[in-house]
């Protein structure tokens, strides 16, 4: 297999190769999140609570469920309009967090960062400490990471690669495009 980040990011990969690729890269990100978690002597899975953002977050969770194989699992429910960019949620069904959880937030694609922030706003209300967060993705674009990290300085962060920028619709350059849309085969 060609390095999966390649794939992902050609535009021509048929959605069978994007979602081994996706899997891969995912099963890299669930072995380093279990490591810090050893690092900070997290030994009861129970104790760590993942959380995709839907759609696109669900293609991390199967991995990060095998790294962390009593991990209750909540969701957040979030769409973007593609004119405002801003999310829209749609769903939201979160465990019991309390303040000593680690919470581990699941969303390959930060770009404007509104998502993520929505989502960790959602996560702090709900019981959660935001020293406690990790907020895992694929790709960012400085902007949404600028967000993030003016908003949360507190929260751990744990991504594959920082792209350039965001391009005039708010999509990541050089980015792979839609991840929700490529991975579920729904383009
Ligand atoms: C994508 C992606 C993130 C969000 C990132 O989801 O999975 O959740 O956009 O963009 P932002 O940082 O500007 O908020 P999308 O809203 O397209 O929904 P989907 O996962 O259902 O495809
Ligand atoms: N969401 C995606 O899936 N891709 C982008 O480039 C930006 C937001």
């Amino acid at each position: 297999m060609k390095a999966p980040l390649i794939t992902l990011r050609n535009r021509k990969t048929p959605t069978g190769e994007f979602r081994v690729a996706a899997e891969a890269i995912a099963e890299i990100l669930a072995k380093e999140a279990l490591r810090r978690a050893h690092k900070e002597k997290i030994t009861d899975t129970k104790k760590v609570i993942l959380v995709p953002i839907l759609r696109a977050g669900l293609v991390l969770l199967p991995a990060f469920m095998k790294k962390f194989p009593e991990a209750p699992v909540g969701f957040i429910g979030l769409k973007r309009n593609e004119t405002t960019l801003k999310p829209k949620a749609y769903y939201q069904n979160i465990p019991k967090v309390s303040k000593s959880d680690k919470v581990i937030l699941l969303d390959p694609m930060l770009a404007t960062g509104g998502s993520a922030v929505t989502a960790i706003t959602a996560l702090v209300k709900d019981g959660a400490q935001e020293k406690n967060i990790t907020f895992v993705g694929v790709i960012s674009a400085p902007e949404g990471l600028l967000k993030l990290q003016t908003k949360f300085p507190q929260i751990d962060m744990l991504v594959a690669v920082h792209d350039e920028k965001l391009d005039k619709n708010g999509y990541i350059v050089p980015g792979l495009g839609d991840f929700g849309d490529r991975y579920f085969g729904t383009k």
